[in-house]
């Protein structure tokens, strides 16, 4: 019943998504799907959305912070991006006093808007492809004189290019380096906050609702972009005036209903839709768990300590969501993978290539003999990777070794020890020693138990038994100075960092002879000896594999529309509003409502707590224009658009290009769309524009920004 239910649906999907979406696509904007996008629904031509001759939609979309996307909603230069995106920024203007992040912020006029100095929003001028140029006098080269070729042909295309100087051009590589791309970028640097509700709305059921459909996240913040009296970029000053865009989103209000067309126009970060199989088996079974594994560990260990001490759930909860997010990430892409059939389904598409074309068998049988042969190095990457990212006791060693490898190659001036001090101040002031003694002891008998003999440390053996390790780690925790847990210079690290670098010299004799240190080098030593060289000399061959099976798929199959994988590059996605059914006799509807957020409702709960003003809107359905068809306010939506992370913030749009929704998040169910989209289940999750434009005037009593924007009825 399920495989014939699956059937069905497959059938019905590719019939209504029409056959370039059946893989999902993140879309180059300057080479769009117009057709097919017109016949699901679109009402505005590619023109509209991407044009260098005169305003379009990519005008109103920004890369937030070389990481997130926004959009600008008014003609004075308002920014909408999500509360995920501008967490660091509202947590900067926060105190103890006056929390942001608890009580939400809400500037009442543009003089009270906050800056933040630092924080970047990048606009795309122009996109033009540029693969002769930089791939001229490489035919014959191999790595690594190829890259090196290459690199110089980019910096002379970049001298070529005229632009203003306050103008910028990035390279990028696309279909594993078969063609490159330049992009025109203006960045302005003066960026403000505006307005972000309380965390109760912004993060509203936190790690435990992330990934997960059905959701009632309000995750969206505010800010506005300011520029000279030119309209151009400026670094922060009073004198500056608010940004006047080329183009700004109109809002919709109107109801949605299932099978809209939609698209998303953002920054998605990294996919890799076109491995083969074989590597695809690779994360599934091995990399993924391995990673998995270790980050278990650490939250629970974390978790535990984070719920009896609210210091140390204060100090940790940026780090943990972090570690949680892929954590939760991975656990649903390899079910995900499991449930879609990935492996079989890329075995099958290998087969029907290399019968049509059969120099892909030969590409294939040599990328199956070189991911063999880098399994057990790669799965010690995996292990030693994740163990020194999680175990922050390892890290700062870590972080010492580059220091001393500085230091003793004379490469160290006043300016590199400034730095690397304020890095270390930055490190210690959110580090727990006694907490991480904890976290990287059992880290460590992992380690221990996962490495295969030819990688292991010596003495490394000896570390297999978790409790044991508790015991003895705390000892040489206690005894070390990169812990700030015992003094050099008379001075602690974490509590006196000029103090302790007062002598530098006894500072970095100390260091050599730290417990610590000593066991973190023997297992560093030891890994880029056995298994980092050839690790990445396996992986430079495989590399240059895939760049060879890439031009190879898209030379053989005809009939497929091939898009570049994400990398971090404006991309247009669309697809449909439309609910899905992940499991046997479970179906999910594309819409929530206010009233789940009311069904979740935790009172004091730090991840499912309402605060009382909504709860009084709630009662008393104070919903204005912001209410649906059914008479309540619409949360989020779920759509078939194919987005990734750095998607968050970006817009969801109708078929005219006016804002529906503010993207945040995927469905678990399909997770694994960043290596194998699939109609089915992957979905992605948005902020409905009512429930923003509805807490910004009934929650906030913000009507001002509201009467800035141009509200679609
Ligand atoms: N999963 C979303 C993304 O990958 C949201 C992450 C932020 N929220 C959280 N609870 N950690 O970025
Ligand atoms: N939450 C992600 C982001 O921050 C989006 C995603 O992975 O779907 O970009």
């Amino acid at each position: 019943m399920i495989k014939r239910n699956i059937l069905i649906a497959s059938a019905f999907f590719s019939f209504s998504l029409g056959i370039a979406q059946q893989y999902g696509g993140m879309w180059i904007p300057t080479e769009l799907n117009e057709k097919e996008m017109k016949d699901l629904g679109m009402k505005i031509s590619a023109k509209d959305i991407f044009n260098t001759q005169k305003p379009s939609i990519k005008d109103a979309v920004v890369q937030f912070n070389g990481g997130c996307t926004a959009e600008i909603i008014s003609p004075k230069g308002l920014l909408l991006t999500n509360h995920h995106c501008g967490y660091g920024q509202i947590q900067s203007h926060s105190t103890v006093q006056n929390d942001l992040l608890s009580n939400g912020f809400w500037a009442k006029n543009m003089s009270s808007e906050l800056p933040n100095p630092g924080v970047t929003v990048d606009f795309i001028v122009d996109i033009k492809e540029v693969t002769p140029q930089i791939l001229q006098g490489t035919e014959n080269l191999q790595e690594p004189e190829l890259s090196k070729k290459i690199a110089a042909n980019i910096e002379t295309y970049k001298k070529t290019q005229k632009i203003e100087d306050y103008q910028s051009i990035s390279v990028k590589s696309m279909y594993y380096g078969n063609k490159f791309y330049a992009y025109v970028i203006e960045t302005y640097k003066d960026v403000r906050l505006v307005g972000a509700p309380p965390q109760s709305i912004g993060k509203f059921g936190s790690d435990t609702d992330n990934w997960v459909w059905p959701r009632h996240t309000g995750d969206f913040s505010m800010f506005r972009i300011y520029a000279d009296k030119n309209n151009k970029p400026a670094e922060y000053s009073k004198d500056n005036i608010p940004y006047v865009p080329k183009h700004y989103l109109p809002v919709s209000i109107k109801d949605k209903n299932e099978n809209d067309f939609t698209f998303v126009f953002g920054f998605p970060g990294r996919t890799t839709e076109y491995l083969p199989a074989i590597a695809v088996e690779k994360i599934m079974t091995e990399i993924d768990p391995a990673r998995i594994a270790v980050r278990d560990v650490a939250l629970k260990t974390l978790d535990e300590k984070m719920r009896t001490d609210d210091a140390t759930r204060i100090q940790y909860a940026s780090k943990y969501a972090s570690v949680a997010n892929y954590w939760k990430k991975w656990i649903g892409e390899v079910e995900g993978l499991k449930k879609s059939n990935a492996v079989q389904k890329k075995k099958n598409y290998e087969n029907s290539l290399a019968a049509k074309n059969p120099a892909i068998k030969t590409t294939i049988d040599q990328i199956n003999k070189l991911y063999a042969d880098q399994a057990p190095f790669a799965l010690n990457n995996a292990y030693y990777s994740e163990v020194v990212r999680n175990a922050e006791t390892l890290m700062l060693a870590n972080i010492f070794s580059g220091f001393i490898a500085s230091a003793e190659a004379g490469k160290l001036d006043e300016k590199g020890i400034a730095s690397f001090k304020k890095r270390l101040a930055s490190f210690y002031k959110d580090y727990n020693a006694e907490l991480d003694a904890k976290v990287t002891a059992k880290l460590l008998a992992l380690y221990a138990n996962k490495t295969a003999p030819q990688f292991l440390p010596a003495g490394f053996a000896e570390l297999k038994d978790e409790n044991q390790n508790i015991i003895n780690f705390e000892k040489l925790s206690k005894n070390s100075v990169i812990t700030g847990r015992s003094n050099v210079n008379g001075a602690s690290l974490s509590e006196n960092i000029d103090k302790a670098f007062s002598n530098q010299e006894n500072l970095i004799k100390s260091i050599k002879k730290d417990p610590v240190y000593e066991l973190f080098m023997n297992m560093r030593n030891t890994y880029m000896k056995s298994a980092d060289p050839q690790f990445t000399s396996l992986q430079t061959q495989i590399d240059a594999l895939q760049k060879k099976y890439m031009a190879q798929q898209m030379e053989t199959d005809k009939d497929r529309k091939f898009f570049p994988d994400a990398n971090s590059t404006l991309r247009v996605t669309y697809g449909q509003v439309k609910g899905s059914s992940p499991r046997d006799a479970v179906t999910y509807d594309y819409q929530t409502h206010l009233a789940g957020v009311m069904e979740k409702y935790v009172p004091g709960d730090y991840e499912f707590d309402v605060p009382q003003k909504l709860i009084d809107l709630y009662n008393k359905k104070d919903y204005g224009i912001y209410k649906d068809k059914t008479g309540d306010v619409p949360v989020g939506f779920t759509a078939t658009n194919h987005t990734t992370g750095g998607n968050s913030g970006s817009p969801a749009l109708d078929a005219k290009g006016n804002l529906i929704g503010l993207n945040f998040d995927r469905q678990w169910e399909g997770t694994m769309s960043d290596i194998n989209y699939d109609p089915r289940f992957s979905r992605n999750i948005m902020v409905d524009t009512k429930y923003i434009l509805f807490i910004i005037d009934k929650f906030a009593n913000s009507k001002w920004l509201i009467d800035e924007m141009k509200i679609v009825k």
